[in-house]
């Protein structure tokens, strides 16, 4: 199969204990725009890998202390992305055969002939951007799949939770009717002498006050779905939004609370500006429910970070925290709406089902992973100005 010249992306490790063969083979690839270190024994070649990988190793099979082999097979335990071309000695299939055997690409025997060398380190490292570019395309799917899934419950959840809200609110309405005809004839002056008249008084605030917090509930579950049922957002609406000025003032919002707790939020980002197409008060809402959930899993003295990232033809926004996590069982449920840890004065578990349909109806996706005791990180990604 033809390749494309890429040999300047290239990194070569070339592990060989016999100097003068060594160094001309690696100035000969140099050559050829092949970036390639050198290595006299195995030992090294693997704390040489250590510090700083690479695509390719090409190894001599037979050298003093460990031999190709052994190096090989360590190599292949702990660098699952990483090439290794095999050398032998003149006629030494056996070596050759034992190498592919332990997981080496290929082997070539000595004499080498650079063109073929050149070829195999080709090939070996097509194997390697072909095996990334699978991972890669995987990953989206899984993504998309988890998001689609999400997706469908989200809807059946909305359109079951606005059903329930609707029925619970003519119900209530008679509640609050009857509480305040109830009243009226303790009001009267025939009434006024009647036995424990203060009890129906505070029994009939109570009802009052239940109904009133149940009307609330229902309301905002209303709303709340009207905002995921409007689909996408009108993209008329949409202008040019820097999102470092957008987090800054994200950041400044919440840094009250955050104070309360000395927790210190910091904006990282290489980018010297990243714009989104999008409605700016929208995506304001998700990055402060986002921070301030952030702030509530953060111990005193914690830190989040968010950061801002430009990917081909996207922007994300990260945030990031080091707080207790959460757990795998509660990780599927926590765009659900009304799902909440928190007690019921602290949160409604109205912040991500809102937050999920914002990002949804701005084209994008918010994705989550998190680990117990050690943190989560949110992921916003949104389609950049073009
Ligand atoms: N950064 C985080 N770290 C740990 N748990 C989190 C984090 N973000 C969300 N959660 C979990 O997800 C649940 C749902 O979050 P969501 O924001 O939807 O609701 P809430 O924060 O409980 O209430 P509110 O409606 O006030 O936002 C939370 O109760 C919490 O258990
Ligand atoms: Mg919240």
């Amino acid at each position: 199969m033809d390749q494309p010249d890429v040999t300047e992306d290239i990194h070569i490790l070339l592990v060989d204990d016999e100097n003068d063969f060594r160094q001309i083979i690696a100035k000969r690839l140099k050559r050829r725009g092949i970036e390639v270190r050198e290595a006299d024994r195995g030992e090294k070649a693997l704390q040489m890998l250590e510090d700083a990988p690479v695509d390719v190793v090409i190894m001599d099979v037979k050298m003093p202390g460990m031999d190709g082999i052994e190096c090989l097979k360590r190599i292949k335990e702990k660098y699952d992305l990483l090439e290794v071309i095999m050398l032998t000695g003149h006629a030494d299939i056996h070596g050759g055969v034992e190498g592919i055997k332990s997981g080496a690409f290929d082997y070539l025997s000595k004499p080498i002939e650079l063109e073929h060398l050149v070829r195999k380190i080709k090939q070996a490292f097509h194997k390697i951007q072909r095996i990334l570019a699978e991972k890669e395309a995987r990953a989206f799917k899984e993504q998309v799949q988890q998001q689609m899934v999400v997706a469908e419950r989200l809807v059946a959840l909305g359109t079951m939770a606005s059903g329930v809200a609707h029925e619970i609110n003519n119900p209530l309405a008679v509640i609050q009717d009857s509480a305040g005809w109830l009243q009226q004839i303790l009001e009267k002056p025939d009434m006024q002498g009647i036995p424990r008249r203060d009890d129906f008084n505070k029994g009939l605030e109570r009802i009052n006050k239940a109904v009133k917090r149940a009307g609330k509930i229902t309301q905002q579950l209303l709303q709340a779905v009207k905002t995921q049922t409007t689909e996408m957002a009108d993209p008329s609406t949409f202008v040019e939004v820097d999102l470092k000025k957008l987090s800054e003032e994200a950041i400044t919002l919440v840094e009250p609370e955050a104070a309360l707790k000395n927790i210190v939020i910091h904006l990282e980002t290489k980018e010297p500006r990243l714009s989104a197409w999008t409605d700016s008060l929208q995506l304001l809402q998700v990055l402060l429910n986002l921070l301030s959930n952030s702030i509530q899993a953060t111990e005193e003295g914690g830190r989040i970070i968010v950061r801002l990232n430009a990917a081909m033809e996207e922007a994300k926004i990260i945030v990031k925290d080091t707080g207790c996590g959460i757990s795998k069982e509660n990780i599927s449920r926590i765009f659900e709406p009304f799902f909440t840890t928190k007690e019921a004065d602290q949160g409604t578990g109205m912040g991500l089902y809102v937050s999920w349909g914002i990002i949804t109806g701005l084209g994008g996706l918010i994705s989550v992973e998190s680990e117990v005791n050690k943190g989560t990180t949110f992921t916003i990604t949104l389609p950049v100005k073009k």
